[in-house]
């Protein structure tokens, strides 16, 4: 048998402690379907006494995961830290320098600075392997890297937070406030360090970035992506939404159009009879959509320990079944320095179906003065709805429009009209529509 595979795993928190537990659980399944035995070396973590459900005795500790990377006896780093800056970049740099493959859950660094580390792996020869940093236990790097090659990626677009997801599921089924579902996706373990980062939108963009270059062959741009968060969603657009066949997801959608690549995050109306209206709690899915194959849709569980731990498991049996001289692909699905630029689409030119709701005063002409300024604006209406008990004050009315297809452009100006008319309470709501199948 080939010699073992030794590993190095920095970050014992939920996600390390399950890939350290299920490295010793499935040890013989891995040793089977490998070829060779793979065995955890050396950790790195901040809390040395913590009890992890596993013996680690056997690995040297490092309290350093810098110096982990560059001097341990290892042939794979795990980096399991988090954050694009400080102990995981470095640590990852210092691997790849060494010529170490490096498995990692990282979107943030990669988002940042995924570019630059492929170009010193691609150089060294080394895997940089990332399958659990997009959708948690998803295969979908593998799948746009490997399964559809040949295939030209139109849009890829999908539920990409397992914390959003889950709020959003529990809010619409049980009436429960925002504040009291995110404590729950914190409590299970979904819920990134600073959760900011899931509600507002910032997860789901690190991973769309890193799906939008790989379907469109560009360099990362995390830092051009239009975003929304969920944090301004009220239970009066869900029940809107219900009423009006539609549920409210948060998506990453990336799609080539006519004046570039278009990356956008924001909460979504998509028909509730759509399969990815069907994707409830913290289950996360993508749908690709090519020119060979139409539309592909993955789904499975986006966040906790084991779902992550499955997919960085998966990238360290790939190295353990990759042999000396074996080409590895690209990190990106194409050589690093031959990414294209990447052609930002203005989100002004986004075209779309969008739900705006109003608060008004009840008064005469507000609700023909609101149909004029969509007129105006060249916006058609698949329909338009004043609620008679919109809000709990008799004298304010809620008024909820769905345009046909038109332009960010046009319905801005449009909202911005109906503010300055001065009829408005409360501040407009609008909620793109999607396409789903
Ligand atoms: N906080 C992330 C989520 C974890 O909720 O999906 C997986 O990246």
């Amino acid at each position: 048998m080939a010699e073992a595979l030794r590993v190095g795993i920095a970050g014992l928190g939920t996600v390390g402690a399950s890939v350290a537990r299920l490295l010793a659980t499935k040890a013989s399944e891995l040793t089977r379907q490998c070829g060779r035995d793979i065995v955890v070396s050396a950790v790195s973590a901040r809390s040395r006494g913590r009890d992890r459900g596993v013996d680690l005795s056997g690995a040297t500790w490092f309290d350093d995961p810098v110096e982990m990377a560059k001097s341990a006896p290892i042939d794979v780093f795990v980096e399991l830290i988090g954050g694009d800056e400080g102990a995981a970049r470095a640590s990852v740099k210092a691997a790849l320098d060494a010529g170490r493959h490096v498995v990692t859950a990282n979107k943030a660094l990669l988002a940042k600075h995924g570019v630059a580390l492929a170009e010193v792996a691609e150089k060294k020869g080394v895997l940089l392997n990332y399958e659990a940093a997009v959708a948690g236990g998803i295969p979908v790097i593998k799948t746009m890297r490997e399964a559809l090659a040949g295939n030209s990626v139109t849009r890829v677009f999908g539920i990409l937070n397992g914390t959003c997801n889950y709020i959003l599921t529990r809010m619409e089924a049980e009436g429960l406030s925002f504040d009291a579902c995110l404590a729950d996706a914190q409590r299970l373990g979904y819920a990134e360090a600073d959760p900011t980062f899931d509600i507002e939108g910032h997860d789901t963009a690190h991973k769309l970035s890193i799906l939008s270059s790989l379907a469109f062959g560009h360099r990362i741009a995390a830092d051009d992506i239009y975003l929304e968060g969920i944090s301004n969603i009220t239970q009066a657009d869900i029940r809107a939404a219900g009423e009006l066949g539609y549920r409210i997801k948060l998506l990453g959608v990336a799609q080539r159009t006519e004046s570039g690549i278009e990356q956008r995050v924001h909460p979504t109306m998509v028909p509730t009879a759509s399969v990815i209206a069907q994707v409830h709690g913290v289950t996360n899915a993508v749908a690709i959509e090519t020119d060979i194959l139409g539309e592909l849709l993955l789904s499975g569980p986006g966040a906790g320990g084991n779902a992550t731990a499955s997919a960085v498991i998966g990238d360290i049996a790939d190295i353990a079944k990759s042999r000396p001289g074996f080409q590895h692909g690209p990190v990106f699905g194409r050589p690093a320095k031959e990414l294209a630029p990447y052609r930002k689409a203005r989100m002004r030119s986004h075209e779309g179906g969008y739900f705006i709701r109003f608060t008004v005063h009840d008064r005469i002409g507000v609700f023909a003065a609101i149909a004029r300024r969509m007129a105006d604006n060249e916006i058609s209406l698949e329909s338009i709805v004043q609620h008679a008990g919109g809000t709990a004050d008799a004298a304010q009315k809620t008024v909820i429009l769905v345009t046909h297809e038109t332009t960010e452009a046009a319905v801005r100006k449009a909202v911005d009209g109906v503010t300055k008319d001065g009829h408005l309470i409360d501040k407009p709501q609008v909620i793109r529509i999607e396409r789903a199948g």
